[in-house]
């Protein structure tokens, strides 16, 4: 079965989780839905990424889900979020995608890395605020992708027929 990995990334954490899954599965591409272009009918199973910025998955990512909405019902689809507060992981998705479709699909928070010096401008106020809150919590002391849970994430897509 081939298996599309479509993700959207700004910094290179979704995108790096993208490839690691893929290297998970048998049969996998990846594409960044912003730069490279792919035909969903050539795919049996979809697997969409993102990362969240103020509640919010990729622009892009949200109209296409919107648009082929359709057609994601018919095919076996996963999704995966890279973000730092996997407690809101929920509410992300309520917020971001059609629930039946993530109702009939796995899905998994991959947490993300943050690399402060990445960040400018307002994304540089934020990153310091997110992590400020973050740390009075005492939680998520590294940000770092969560290779166990793509890992993890791969065997279960491949026992329920993605790969
Ligand atoms: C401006 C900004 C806003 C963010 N907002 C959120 C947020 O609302 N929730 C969250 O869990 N993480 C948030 N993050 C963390 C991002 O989700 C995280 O950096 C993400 O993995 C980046 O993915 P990328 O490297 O693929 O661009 C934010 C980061 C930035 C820079």
């Amino acid at each position: 079965m081939a298996t599309a990995i479509i993700y959207a990334t700004v910094h290179g954490s979704t995108e790096k989780a993208a490839k690691l899954l893929a290297d998970e599965l048998e049969n996998a591409k990846t594409f960044d839905i912003n730069r490279e272009s792919f035909d969903l009918n050539e795919y049996d199973a979809v697997i969409i990424g993102s990362y969240v910025r103020m509640g919010l998955f990729d622009k892009t990512v949200r109209k296409f889900v919107l648009r082929y909405y359709p057609v994601l019902m018919k095919k076996k689809t996963a999704f995966f979020m890279c973000s730092l507060m996997k407690e809101n992981e929920e509410k992300y998705w309520r917020n971001n995608f059609p629930p039946q479709l993530t109702e009939k699909s796995k899905t998994a928070h991959f947490g993300c890395e943050f690399k402060r010096e990445n960040f400018r401008g307002f994304e540089k106020r934020v990153a310091k605020s997110v992590i400020k809150r973050n740390d009075e919590k005492g939680i998520y002391p590294e940000y770092e992708l969560d290779r166990e849970a793509i890992v993890r994430f791969g065997k279960e897509l491949i026992k329920d027929g993605i790969s």
